[in-house]
């Protein structure tokens, strides 16, 4: 009975039960206390490491919402095809050649291969040594390449290769990004940052310092110019179909900048969009005043923070050193936007990380990516972007 056992006598011997209350309450109190004690080592290291991580502007960043666009497919890969599954090893990059009818991909072997849009068959085309990332066709049916290690290459009709440019005003790229061609022959390219290589970039992005740089090559001269320096991971770049100006991105920043080639405002730069729903990758241009920009990961509300605070960023920065940084990244995809910088369509999924670039080729958008063996592809007559149901 309960009166029984509370007048149970001082001495005797504590019941099990009671044993057992002690024994969790001083193991609980141990754990606890060696929580506190490693949570403490923890920071202290943390502390101690020398990565230094800058506040990030945020007057234009964190206080604007992101827009949404008025049409979405948030499931692209329902309903998509794998394209050379198990030869295009993280195709970064897709440029389409409709004389040929082929597309070039770069891949992470430093293969640049070939593809034939009709049916779909992958050879081998030049191997670069490096890393290729952005491609862009040129005029005489050359391809130029932004390799993350060798800089900005020329490769023949035939296959061989030209290395043009690796450094501006006595600095070496860190990491050559994207590259277009002018009709003049005038080469544009961005190197990300040149203080870390492709295998650290996600220490540029924790870091928050711009060592980004948009630059010129002119082949007539063989002069590098910069063009615009202190960019925050400066990453995609494509032509107006006008020739007008050139738009290149800033990922951390979620925005893309326009720098005008012709006309009145020649040399000047702007925002061309900003508030994306994600972190800006490669940009292409469809032919029909339209461009595609690939989404590398969805803008998440951590992201805001870490992007706020520094310390946060100095913590992730030892996580991704020393153990493993948690994968967050969803939502990857693709977003259109009119030559005016206006929104059109998004097409994403929750399945898809690192999507590096989307090209619209006739009926299809072709999706590339680094992680995955293969290029995704779409038909978007038949999976279209649709608004939403009306509310009402
Ligand atoms: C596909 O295109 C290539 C190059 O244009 C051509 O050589 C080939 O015969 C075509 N294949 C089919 C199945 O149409
Ligand atoms: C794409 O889908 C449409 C609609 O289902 C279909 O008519 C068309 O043949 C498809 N295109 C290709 C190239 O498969």
């Amino acid at each position: 009975m309960a009166e029984s056992t509370r007048s149970s006598p001082p001495n005797s011997p504590p019941t099990p039960s009671a044993t057992a209350i002690q024994t969790t309450r001083s193991w609980s109190l141990g754990l606890f206390l060696s929580a506190v004690i490693t949570i403490l080592i923890a920071l202290l290291l943390v502390q101690l490491d020398t990565f230094d991580a800058a506040p990030y502007p945020s007057d234009e960043l964190a206080k604007k919402p992101i827009l949404l666009a008025p049409r979405t497919n948030p499931r692209v890969l329902h309903g998509s095809e794998k394209i050379g599954e198990g030869q295009l090893l993280g195709p970064e990059d897709i440029v389409y050649d409709p004389k040929l009818g082929v597309i070039y991909t770069s891949c992470v072997d430093g293969w640049i291969k070939r593809v034939t849009v009709n049916d779909s068959v992958v050879k081998d085309w030049v191997n670069t040594g490096g890393r290729p990332l952005g491609l862009a066709l040129g005029y005489s049916g050359e391809v130029y390449v932004a390799d993350a290690f060798k800089g900005i290459l020329k490769i023949t009709e035939d296959g061989e290769i030209e290395a043009l440019t690796e450094e501006a005003d006595g600095v070496k790229f860190g990491t050559a990004d994207a590259v277009v061609v002018a009709k003049s022959g005038v080469l544009y390219f961005t190197d990300a940052s040149w203080k870390y290589d492709l295998h650290n970039f996600v220490f540029d992005v924790f870091e928050g310092r711009p060592y980004g740089r948009l630059m010129s090559y002119d082949p007539s001269t063989r002069q590098t110019k910069v063009v615009a320096h202190d960019l925050y991971y400066a990453n995609g770049v494509e032509m107006s179909p006008e020739q007008d100006f050139i738009i290149f991105c800033e990922t951390p920043m979620m925005r893309c900048n326009r720098y005008y080639i012709q006309g009145e405002k020649k040399g000047s730069i702007d925002v061309f969009i900003d508030r994306l729903p994600g972190m800006p990758d490669n940009i292409r241009y469809d032919g029909e005043g339209r461009f595609w920009i690939a989404i590398a990961a969805e803008h998440t509300y951590e992201w805001d923070l870490a992007r706020k605070y520094p310390y946060i960023r100095k913590l992730l920065a030892f996580l991704e050193k020393y153990l493993k940084r948690p994968s967050v990244e969803k939502n990857s995809g693709v977003i259109v936007v009119d030559l005016d910088g206006n929104r059109m369509a998004r097409y994403y999924d929750p399945e898809l990380k690192f999507v590096t670039t989307g090209v619209k080729i006739r009926e299809h958008l072709y999706i590339g990516n680094l992680i995955k063996p293969f290029i995704i592809r779409l038909n978007l007559t038949q999976y279209p972007a649709t608004a939403p149901p009306s509310t009402e």
